[in-house]
């Protein structure tokens, strides 16, 4: 299987050369995520791609991460922080007209998924919503490593600072987790050379048959 070997090509890079990526498999890796399951179907969630250097460095401030600012292209996953009923039908709506379906055919799953989240607290729909946005780094960071990209997820980042240099907070998005993409610089970063750290398979995985 290809994809094992793509995997164990890939490691969360430290140091980056200047080589961008081109728009090409970016927006293969973006088709990628946009691709992704979710819980319900509703993609909660946005996926923003951040080149611009003065921006980059604002976000920059204050992190470890030097990758936020010294890479290609940075992917920041942003969860939604409320779930409307709005956003909710005119979801819905969508999948009637992807599917050719006439209107208020899928009325019974708007409903449902709306009286479910009646339920949710603000606080429960942001964790829920970050929850599906790591759905899609996991994606992301697959189709990276099959274009052979290099990518590192990233935590270690302020938040609240990226919702308010991209303002995301007024779209109703909470900066969630953010993946840093280029080229790795193997001479200058101590991981490149580095074996994969992982558990044997049977201490991580087993059967119940
Ligand atoms: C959600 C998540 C957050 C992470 N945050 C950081 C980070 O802030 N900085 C960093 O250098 N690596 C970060 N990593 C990378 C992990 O340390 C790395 O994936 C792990 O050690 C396994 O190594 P590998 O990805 O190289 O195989 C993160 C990984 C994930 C999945």
């Amino acid at each position: 299987m290809e994809l094992i070997k793509n995997l164990q090509w890939r490691y969360a890079v430290k140091k980056y050369t200047d080589e961008r990526v081109s728009e090409n498999k970016i927006d293969q890796i973006i088709e990628s995520v946009n691709l992704s399951a979710s819980s319900c179907g509703i993609q909660p969630y946005r996926l923003i791609v951040v080149t611009n250097p003065e921006v980059r460095e604002k976000l920059s401030l204050g992190s470890f991460n030097s990758q936020i600012l010294d890479s290609s292209h940075l992917l920041v996953f942003a969860g939604f922080k409320n779930i409307s009923s709005e956003y909710i039908a005119d979801y819905v709506a969508m999948m009637e007209e992807q599917r050719a379906l006439e209107a208020a055919t899928l009325n019974s799953l708007k409903d449902a998924v709306t009286s479910f989240f009646a339920t949710q607290t603000p606080e429960q729909h942001a964790v829920w919503s970050a929850k599906q946005a790591y759905i899609g780094l996991g994606t992301a960071l697959i189709a990276a490593a099959e274009l052979k990209v290099d990518a590192t997820p990233m935590e270690g980042f302020d938040p609240e600072l990226f919702n308010k240099v991209l303002g995301l907070s007024e779209k109703n998005l909470h900066a969630s987790v953010i993946i840093a993409l280029g080229y790795r610089d193997a001479a200058n970063d101590y991981l490149a050379s580095m074996p994969k750290v992982r558990l044997p398979i049977n201490e991580f995985s087993s059967r119940i048959n």
